[in-house]
């Protein structure tokens, strides 16, 4: 199910003429029942989107969001905590580009998934979801990783210039 603003827009309809097996609605009706709540939201919307949501007490909520200005000190995640509370929280999705989402199965190497968090239910979600579509669920720590991981993505984007928009990160064991 997506949540969107207008479920009738031509960017909706678009996104779900490819994927024919979701809906559409307004986010407030999109969580009703949701096991679990993907957050993708540009960083700034973040308030208004949250505003209208009953509680989301208790409920599992994925923040797969980056913060491109704004005060720098400050994770996505944190805001979501603030704004969610009671909210099982986890940060997961947000160091590789959307275009691998679908791709990660069919990859040479596999790539890694990061997955920080305080709530093991959270996390632990995240990494099933991660894992069943593909990709090396990793275990990033705590809540507070939130932030590095959105620093990350700075560096997968300069890695992306260079390697093309399929490159990930991987783990090197010894
Ligand atoms: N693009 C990637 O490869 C990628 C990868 C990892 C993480 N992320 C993170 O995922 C998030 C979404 O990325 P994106 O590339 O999809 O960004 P985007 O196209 O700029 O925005 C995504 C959605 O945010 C909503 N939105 C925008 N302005 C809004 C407003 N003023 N009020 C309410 N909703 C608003 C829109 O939803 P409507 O459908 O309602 O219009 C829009 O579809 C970002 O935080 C990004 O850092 C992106």
């Amino acid at each position: 199910m997506f949540g969107v603003r207008d479920p009738a827009s031509a960017k909706t309809s678009a996104a779900l003429a490819a994927a024919p097996n979701l809906r559409a609605a307004t986010p407030r009706d999109s969580v009703e029942g949701a096991d679990v709540i993907v957050f993708a939201l540009r960083w700034d919307a973040v308030q208004d989107t949250v505003a209208p949501l009953p509680s989301l007490e208790g409920r599992v909520v994925i923040d797969a969001m980056n913060r491109f200005g704004g005060d720098p000190a400050r994770s996505t995640t944190q805001d979501l905590a603030d704004l969610l509370p009671g909210a099982r929280i986890a940060k997961a999705f947000n160091t590789i580009g959307f275009e691998n989402l679908t791709t990660a199965r069919d990859r040479r190497t596999p790539a890694v998934m990061f997955v920080a968090g305080d709530d093991p239910e959270a996390k632990q979600t995240a990494v099933a979801l991660a894992t069943e579509i593909g990709f090396q669920a990793e275990d990033a720590g705590p809540l507070s990783n939130a932030k590095p991981l959105e620093e990350m993505v700075k560096v997968w984007l300069a890695l992306s210039q260079r390697h093309g928009r399929g490159v990930g990160f991987a783990l090197s064991e010894e």
